[in-house]
């Protein structure tokens, strides 16, 4: 039942208690007015969500009425009632924003019918509202959650970007966040009320990604029943985010080339030139400096693509952001499986700290979400955390401590343990760089990498 007030608006008492009674019926609360001057006082007084009202009438028409309405309040609800000779003003009303018009006389079924279905209507506004502003407030710039001058930076510069139509690069190993900034960019524009298509090039195999880009006539291959617009169609006025654009075939390098030169295309089977207002986001986690060297990727499309290049650092490089992170998911997780949790165990922490993250952020996410189902406790424990976590990235300061403990390995095996936990330390404070890691360690640079071969440091 719904809980929706109606007001009803016409000079005729036997009108007005007709229909306050079937609406009423219907579930929901009526009010009603005789003429245009009480109609607007009532409008004021009761907020209807709904106004059904009679177009001829004294002191002030339906239409007039209308438009003081639409004064007050823009998103009104009005349907008009009218004898048929006034159908043309009916008609006129529409354009000026009226939901729909009754012809009189009616069928008691017809105004039920288009009253429901205003009010639907008028729900589902309503819930795309609401989901809009979530939308929108999911991708506000500080949810982005970092301490880290480079990703602070990052940040800074999407702001920038946002406002402008320049086409955006994002590059990242996996998990590092590409999808959420390309998010971020959309949501932050002025395109953010257009549509976000994204679509992943490494997941269809070639002739599916052609029409899916670029849509297909009628006829154009066996199965195309019918005409369908790709995603360069649907993303007009909005965002096209092209996932993984490293996986693309040379061939549609070529096509997706054109599009970014002229911003038009046409529909595999087509003829018909098709002009796209889009901004174009590309991602992808491959190097596509050295794709380029060996020939795999057209320097010409990098460079169209490349206009403003984000690259997102991995998480090993930004390990201020690790327990930051870590309490953002833990207290999601810990909310949407009923569980209250308070934080980490310093040794849990230090060992989520000192984990290399291949996976990046998302590995970050299912390792605390499995941490929350697993523990008991309110706090997380170095046991709650997965075997390979706690196993191969044992920091020095524990192998040190298992030193002291013998537990009957032989030396030399531990001597490697700890030689190898050094130089993957020592790596990471460097940021990977290996001249300042030998410096640091005063070693060559050629028995580190020689080093790094023998653990496989890579
Ligand atoms: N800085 C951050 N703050 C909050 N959440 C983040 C952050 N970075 C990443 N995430 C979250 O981590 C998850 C992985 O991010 P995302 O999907 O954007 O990564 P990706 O680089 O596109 O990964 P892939 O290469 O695997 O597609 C998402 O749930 C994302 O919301
Ligand atoms: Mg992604």
């Amino acid at each position: 039942m719904s809980s929706y007030t109606v007001l009803v608006v016409d000079d005729e008492d036997s009108v007005r208690k007709l229909l306050s009674a079937v609406l009423k019926r219907e579930g929901y609360q009526v009010e009603c007015a005789a003429d245009g001057q009480e109609a607007l006082e009532k409008f004021q007084s009761v907020q209807p969500d709904l106004v059904l009202m009679d177009i001829r009438m004294p002191k002030m028409d339906g239409l007039t009425a209308f438009k003081e309405m639409r004064k007050l309040r823009q998103e009104v609800t009005v349907i008009l009632m009218t004898a048929y000779a006034a159908v043309e003003t009916a008609v006129e009303a529409i354009k000026l924003g009226v939901f729909d018009y009754l012809i009189k006389p009616f069928e008691i079924e017809e105004v039920k019918l288009l009253v429901n279905r205003a009010m639907q209507i008028r729900k589902m506004a309503e819930r795309i509202t609401v989901l809009n502003q979530e939308l929108l407030d999911n991708y506000r710039l500080d949810r982005i959650l970092t301490n880290s001058p480079k990703m602070k930076e990052l940040c800074r510069t999407i702001d920038k970007i946002a406002q402008s139509n320049a086409t955006v690069l994002v590059t990242g190993e996996s998990g590092t966040g590409k999808e959420l900034i390309a998010n971020t960019i959309h949501y932050n524009s002025k395109r953010r009320n257009g549509p976000f298509i994204k679509i992943n090039c490494g997941a269809l195999p070639e002739s599916l990604l052609e029409s899916e880009l670029f849509g297909h006539e009628k006829g154009a291959f066996t199965g195309a029943a019918m005409r369908r617009a790709g995603r360069f169609e649907l993303a007009n006025q909005g965002t096209l985010f092209l996932d993984e654009i490293g996986e693309i075939s040379q061939n549609l390098q070529v096509k997706l080339l054109r599009v970014l030169q002229e911003r038009e295309f046409e529909r595999v089977g087509g003829t018909e030139t098709i002009k796209t207002d889009i901004r174009i986001i590309a991602a992808t986690n491959r190097n596509l400096e050295e794709m380029i060297k060996r020939g795999e990727f057209r320097q010409d499309l990098y460079y169209r693509l490349n206009v403003v290049c984000l690259s997102a650092p991995p998480l090993r490089e930004r390990k201020e952001d690790i327990g930051l992170l870590a309490d953002y998911f833990l207290q999601k997780f810990a909310g949407e499986n009923n569980r209250e949790l308070m934080g980490f165990d310093t040794a849990a922490l230090r060992i989520l700290e000192k984990y290399r993250w291949p996976g990046n952020v998302r590995e970050l996410a299912n390792v605390i979400e499995r941490a929350v189902i697993m523990s008991n406790g309110r706090m997380i424990f170095t046991e709650d955390l997965p075997d390979n976590l706690r196993d191969s990235y044992k920091t020095v300061d524990e192998v040190i401590v298992d030193i002291k403990q013998p537990k009957g390995q032989p030396l030399k095996e531990m001597m490697k343990k700890v030689e190898c936990n050094f130089i993957k330390e020592a790596l990471d404070r460097n940021q990977g760089n290996k001249a300042k890691t030998a410096k640091e360690l005063r070693i060559s640079r050629r028995s580190l990498l020689y080093k790094i071969e023998e653990y496989q440091l890579e």
